[in-house]
């Protein structure tokens, strides 16, 4: 299942993001601010609790998140993402996946996973720019559910259609947030048109 945000605001920043002219420093910052957009919308559902708070006027009924939120960032572009979110939720809790693509076979290698016992019973929140083939996505979902995680949302800039497709054939249950579901992976799986290669772009270490 899948949630593509068209919100102008949004795709605005996405035209911006995309061009091969936009330079590391303000790629970073416009990863920040879709991604703020992406978590307000991909949160609408979150768990709240009804709380009284005395207004100096009266007692209003208000409502505030009632779950542990946890935020995955897929090492290494995922991190280009973290801190947006972390500015909307300051208390949201963070664990780490390290995954990175084969250049031959285009599959994911595990290097590292760091991730808070709170996955368990929390909303967890995957992040990453780019869900091209889904192999990094379904291998980070994979281990969440490893460790006991049920409730599973997944952020991601631009994707495609072979990889919204391989996400929902292993995990129907996981809803995928996107600015953009463009057309194709090319022979290389890079996401036609899409914005190159995110991690490069995010910490200038193009070529
Ligand atoms: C990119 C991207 C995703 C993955 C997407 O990371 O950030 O993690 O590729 O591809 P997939 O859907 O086909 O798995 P990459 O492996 O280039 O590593 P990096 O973030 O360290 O640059
Ligand atoms: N990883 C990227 O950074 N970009 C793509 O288009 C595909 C995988």
């Amino acid at each position: 299942m899948y949630n593509h945000v068209k919100h102008p605001c949004v795709q605005h920043k996405l035209a911006i993001i995309r061009n091969q002219e936009t330079g590391h420093k303000r790629f970073r910052e416009l990863a920040t601010e879709i991604t703020q957009f992406l978590c307000y919308e991909a949160l609408k559902n979150v768990e709240t609790a009804e709380v009284k708070v005395q207004t100096p006027v009266a007692e209003a009924t208000c409502h505030k998140i009632a779950t542990d939120i946890v935020v995955i960032p897929i090492l290494r572009a995922g991190v280009g993402m973290l801190d947006g979110i972390l500015d909307l939720l300051p208390t949201a809790r963070v664990g780490f996946v390290g995954l990175e693509r084969d250049e031959e076979t285009k599959q994911p290698i595990s290097y590292y996973d760091k991730l808070p016992y709170q996955v368990k019973d929390g909303t967890c929140i995957i992040i990453d720019p780019m869900l091209a083939t889904g192999g990094s996505t379904v291998a980070a979902i994979d281990l969440l559910k490893g460790e006991g995680a049920t409730n599973i949302v997944v952020i991601c800039i631009v994707t495609c259609p072979e990889g919204l497709a391989a996400v929902d054939a292993a995990h129907p249950d996981v809803t995928i947030y996107t600015a953009a579901v463009d057309d194709h992976l090319n022979e290389r799986k890079y996401i036609v048109p899409g914005l190159g290669d995110a991690g490069d772009r995010l910490y200038g270490t193009s070529h």
